[in-house]
């Protein structure tokens, strides 16, 4: 039986293709504020504003292509059995070609209702090409079309099956996150104790010592490099 390996990624495995991280120097979270563009509140106050935003997102993501990092991750499911669960909202790990991705925070090609945003029935992808959407836009119940985006404040419906995952997993990668944003960063509390633990990231966020987790202090590719190497 292939052994698991549970990837928990962030912003930093996607900056090397070029999307902006949000806490970094020059991050998104240095440009626009949080409560204007990713709160029911701010959506509530300026739905133009937000849908703005997402749009550029969307042009963005367009833009780009997934990096080594992403590539080496999903060629790891020859040797493993692989569950990514991603706080990013892009779909690089997708057109890397992983198969078990689990979005903690929503999916930018995705819209919703903005009465039941979590409905299944209600979320849609947007068709191949289009980036854009405006705020008059309607989800399958007739309320306004919102960002499949989960926003500060709001729950997050995919942690237990996520936290399931990590708590499985023979082998944890923890790759470019903060480690700031809850619950996502409770995740590495549900690691079994006899679990090998890897964090990639060129600026480590602070993590508990006893669990004595293995620093690949280096950039998302650099460092799966090194990650394949040592597996
Ligand atoms: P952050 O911007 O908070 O953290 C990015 C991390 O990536 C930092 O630890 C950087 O050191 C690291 N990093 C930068 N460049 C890197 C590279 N080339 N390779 C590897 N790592 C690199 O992003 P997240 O932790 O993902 O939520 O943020 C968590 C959530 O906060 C996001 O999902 C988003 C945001 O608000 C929503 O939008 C709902």
């Amino acid at each position: 039986m292939k052994k698991k390996l549970v990837f928990l990624t962030g912003a930093g495995i996607s900056a090397e293709s070029g999307i902006t991280t949000f806490r970094d120097s020059g991050g998104l979270w240095e440009q626009y504020r949080v409560e204007d563009v990713a709160s029911i509140e701010g959506y509530y106050r300026n739905p133009e504003l937000v849908t703005n935003f997402y749009n550029e997102r969307r042009n963005q993501l367009m833009e780009v292509e997934p990096n080594e990092a992403h590539r080496l991750v999903a060629k790891l499911e020859e040797k493993y059995d692989v569950c990514v669960v991603t706080q990013n909202v892009d779909d690089l790990h997708e057109r890397a070609g992983s198969t078990n991705i689990i979005h903690l925070h929503g999916e930018l090609r995705k819209i919703t209702s903005s009465r039941n945003p979590n409905d299944p029935s209600q979320i849609e992808t947007l068709p191949e090409g289009r980036s854009i959407t405006y705020p008059d836009d309607r989800a399958r119940d007739g309320s306004p079309a919102r960002p499949f985006i989960v926003w500060f404040g709001e729950p997050v419906p995919m942690i237990e099956a996520a936290a399931e995952q990590v708590g499985t997993a023979d082998i944890l990668v923890v790759i470019g996150t903060s480690l700031n944003v809850y619950p996502a960063a409770g995740l590495l509390n549900y690691a079994r104790s006899d679990a090998q633990i890897y964090l990639i990231d060129p600026s480590p966020a602070n993590v508990p010592q006893y669990m004595n987790i293995h620093i690949i202090a280096k950039k998302a590719s650099e460092g799966m490099r090194q990650l394949c190497d040592e597996l």
